[in-house]
C-alpha cells in the first residue's frame, strides 16, 4: 500500500525551545514558529527542566494555532496528513509535553503520528535547503548535548564513527562562556567576543588528536580556560583572548576528526548540523577544508541548525512516507541513540 503523506505538522519540545512547523512535500515549509525560553533560564545558568516543561505547556498549543494560521495565510485549504513530534533524546519532562499534545492531536484529527528522533532531525536539516545533500555523507552533529560523527548512507542508515567521551562541543562552549562571565547559552556570545581576541596570545590543546581514533574530549579545554582566567589579568582583553584561543582549538579539533572520518569512509560530502554548526569560524574553516579535498559541505541556515520544528516535520514526513507510524501509547526516550533507528527502504 502506498501511503501518501503530503503535509506534516512538526512539534519540537526536547529542551528549551518550542518549535512548531508545517512541511508540505510539494510546497516546502508552510509555517515555522519558534519560542525560545532562553530568558527564562538565564538566571540559573542552564535549563531548569521543571520550568522548561511548564513553559512548553503554555506555549505549544498557541504556537500550533499560529502555525496553522500562518500556513492558511498562504491561501491554502489546510489539511494535515500527519503529526510528527520529538520523542527523544532530550529532557523527559519536556519531551512528554510535545509527545502528549502531538499524539492527542493526531488522534483527534484521525491522522497518523510519528515519534521523531531529535538527532535525526538535526542530521536531515540541511535537506530543508535549496541544494540538499545526497547520500552517502559524513555527518558532524554538534549540539548542546551531542558531538557525533556519523556515516550516513540512507534514511535510518547511520553508523556512529565517534562521539564525545565527556562534554559535548556546545556544552564546552557554554561552560567556558560561563567562566568568562557570559550568559547562558554562551556559545554565540563567546564567539562574538573571540573576534576581538589577539591571535596567538594563548594556545589551547587539540584534545585527542595526538592518537588515532574518532572520539572527542572537550572537558579539558574548560579546565585549561579556568587556569588562565585564575592567573591572568582580569579584563575584557584577557577574556577575548581566551575566547579566541578556545574557539580555534574546538574548531581545529572538529576539523581534524572530520578529515580522518572522510579518509576512512571515502565520502566526498559532509553535513554539519546542530546549534554549534552556526559558528562562523567552524563553517568557514570546514568549507575551506572540504574545498581543498574537492568535496562539498552542506549546512542549514542558522535557524534550522538550532532546535526547530521544521526539521521534525521534515524527518517525520519522510518516516511516515516510509510506512512507519507510532501507536496510541505515548512513549518518550530521553536516551535514544540515532544508530538504533530503523532504516527506511526506498
Ligand atoms: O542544537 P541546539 O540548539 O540544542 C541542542 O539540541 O542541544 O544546540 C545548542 C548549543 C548550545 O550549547 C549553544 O551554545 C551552541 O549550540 N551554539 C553555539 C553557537 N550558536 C549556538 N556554539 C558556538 N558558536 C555559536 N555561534
Ligand atoms: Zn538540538
Amino acid at each position: 500500500m502506498v501511503i501518501i503523506i503530503m503535509r506534516v505538522l512538526g512539534i519540537e519540545t526536547s529542551c528549551d525551545e518550542t518549535g512548531i512547523a508545517i512541511y508540505d512535500q510539494k510546497k516546502g515549509l508552510l509555517a515555522n514558529q519558534l519560542y525560545s525560553q532562553v530568558k527564562l533560564h538565564a538566571d540559573y545558568g542552564g535549563v531548569v527542566p521543571e520550568l522548561a516543561s511548564r513553559d512548553h505547556i503554555r506555549k505549544t498549543v498557541p504556537l500550533i494555532q499560529a502555525a496553522l494560521s500562518e500556513a492558511r495565510l498562504n491561501g491554502l485549504e489546510l489539511e494535515i496528513d500527519g503529526v510528527a513530534y520529538t520523542a527523544g533524546p532530550g529532557l523527559v519532562s519536556t519531551l512528554m509535553v510535545g509527545a502528549t499534545i502531538g499524539r492527542a492531536l493526531a488522534y483527534a484529527w484521525g491522522v497518523p503520528a510519528i515519534a521523531v528522533n531529535h538527532m535525526e532531525g538535526h542530521l536531515l536539516s540541511p535537506m530543508l535547503e535549496m541544494n540538499p545533500p545526497e547520500f552517502p555523507f559524513l555527518a558532524l552533529l554538534v549540539s548542546g548535548a551531542h558531538t557525533q560523527l556519523i556515516a550516513a548512507t540512507g534514511i535510518g542508515k547511520y553508523q556512529l564513527l565517534g562521539e564525545s567521551i565527556d562534554d559535548a562541543a556546545g556544552e564546552a562552549f557554554d561552560k567556558t562562556a560561563k567562566l568568562l562571565g557570559l550568559d547562558y547559552p554562551g556559545g554565540p556570545m563567546l564567539s562574538r567576543i573571540a573576534q576581538n581576541g589577539m591571535p596567538g596570545r594563548y594556545t589551547f590543546p587539540r584534545p585527542m588528536t595526538d592518537r588515532p581514533g574518532l572520539s572527542f574530549s572537550f572537558s579539558g579545554l574548560k579546565t585549561f580556560a579556568a587556569n588562565i582566567i585564575r592567573t591572568g589579568p582580569d579584563n575584557y582583553q584577557m577574556r577575548a583572548d581566551v575566547a579566541r584561543a578556545f574557539e580555534e582549538a574546538i574548531v581545529e579539533t572538529l576539523i581534524i576528526k572530520c578529515q580522518r572520518a572522510l579518509d576512512l569512509t571515502g565520502f566526498q560530502r559532509l553535513v554539519m548540523a546542530g546549534g554549534v554548526s552556526t559558528n562562523q569560524l567552524l563553517r568557514m574553516n570546514m568549507s575551506k577544508m572540504m574545498q581543498q579535498r574537492g568535496g562539498e559541505a552542506f549546512y542549514a541556515r542558522p535557524d534550522f541548525c538550532t532546535d526547530n520544528g521544521a526539521m521534525i516535520a521534515y524527518a517525520g514526513m519522510l518516516r511516515l512516507q516510509g510506512g512507519s507510524q507510532t501507536s496510541l501509547m505515548i512513549s518518550v526516550y530521553p536516551r535514544w541513540p540515532i544508530e538504533e533507528l530503523p532504516a527506511i527502504i526506498t
